[in-house]
């Protein structure tokens, strides 16, 4: 299996809600920056991981896969009792880990899809999104792909009705991480202390489409989309990490047609005119010292999907 990366073009963010989440309005797009997943037959379940932070991955009951596996199990096993056995999953990592790309999210969504494969589970694609939400709030989008409107915790996915323009990204891999719930927290007291009021006295706005990305999207023009990217988490990361200040600043002057830290962060993506501007970019922004190393990447791409093993 390969599974892509997923980049927020609009990550609008709400209060926070009773159960710790935040209501989302996000614009979700996957890119060309790919964890491969393969799943077999074994004794009990298990993971192990190689790549870029693999260190940095649980390989116990705490791996995001593992309960994708196990979610799947429960929800399809009334069907097909005889033959949901243990499996083991292998993730090979070029996602970053906690670099706010959906890396973990993205193996879970793999491990769904195929476990649904060598179960011969035939589970649809609107079941596996349902279980997918259950599993994280980027999972259900990792099965789909492409580029969606994500409502809700961000699991509730409606496509966006574009044409099929590539767009041309230049990702800036940061030396740290951070964590996602630290950042909504920040993001929360960074609110209360503008509005000078206790957290729990104040409601943020509630997150709305922005109209200007979506028609930039429907037309397919870069500089247009550049011009709309926006992330509520941004003020939050960057006070968590101020030196994405500095990144953003040097892709800006670089010439990107827009600059945002992803997701929760510390990745910041870059929108580039053309491929050729990417790979001016990428290897500026790798000279100037503002990373620990870039990335370049495409998008939209396909969810989850059944790539031919490697020999
Ligand atoms: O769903 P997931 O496990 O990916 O979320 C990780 C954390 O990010 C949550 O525990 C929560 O702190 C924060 N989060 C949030 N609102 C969302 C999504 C995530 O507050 N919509």
């Amino acid at each position: 299996m390969r599974v892509p990366a997923k980049l927020n073009l609009q990550l609008a963010v709400g209060p926070p809600r009773a159960d710790g989440y935040h209501d989302l309005v996000t614009v979700f797009h996957a890119v060309s920056l790919f964890d491969e997943i393969t799943a077999r037959p074994a004794g009990r379940d298990g993971v192990s991981v190689t790549g870029e932070g693999a260190d940095r991955v649980p390989e116990d009951g705490d791996n995001l896969a593992l309960r994708a596996v196990a979610a799947l199990r429960e929800a399809a096993v009334p069907a097909s009792p005889a033959d949901a056995g243990g499996v083991h999953i292998t993730i090979a990592k070029r996602i970053p880990v906690a670099a706010g790309l959906a890396g973990g999210s993205a193996d879970a969504a793999a491990a769904l899809v195929a476990c649904n494969e060598l179960w011969g589970t035939g589970l649809g694609q609107p079941q596996l999104l349902e279980i997918a939400a259950r599993v994280g709030s980027d999972v259900a989008f990792a099965v789909l792909g492409g580029t969606a409107v994500g409502r809700g915790r961000g699991e509730r996915l409606t496509p966006a009705l574009a044409p099929a323009t590539p767009y041309h990204w230049v990702l800036a891999f940061a030396d740290g991480q951070l964590s996602t719930p630290a950042v909504y927290a920040a993001l929360d007291r960074l609110r209360a202390a503008e509005a000078g009021a206790p957290a729990a006295k104040r409601r943020a706005a509630e997150p709305v489409l922005d109209a200007a990305l979506m028609s930039a999207l429907r037309s397919g023009d870069a500089r247009q989309l550049g011009r709309a990217l926006s992330n509520d988490l941004q003020p939050a990361a960057l006070s968590l990490f101020p030196a994405l200040r500095k990144t953003l600043a040097a892709g800006i002057e670089l010439g990107a047609l827009g600059a945002l830290v992803s997701g929760s962060g510390p990745t910041c993506l870059f929108l580039a005119a053309s491929a050729d501007r990417a790979l001016d970019l990428a290897a500026s922004l790798s000279g100037a010292g503002v990373c620990r190393s870039v990335a370049r990447a495409t998008g939209p791409v396909p969810g989850a999907a059944v790539v031919p093993a490697a020999r």
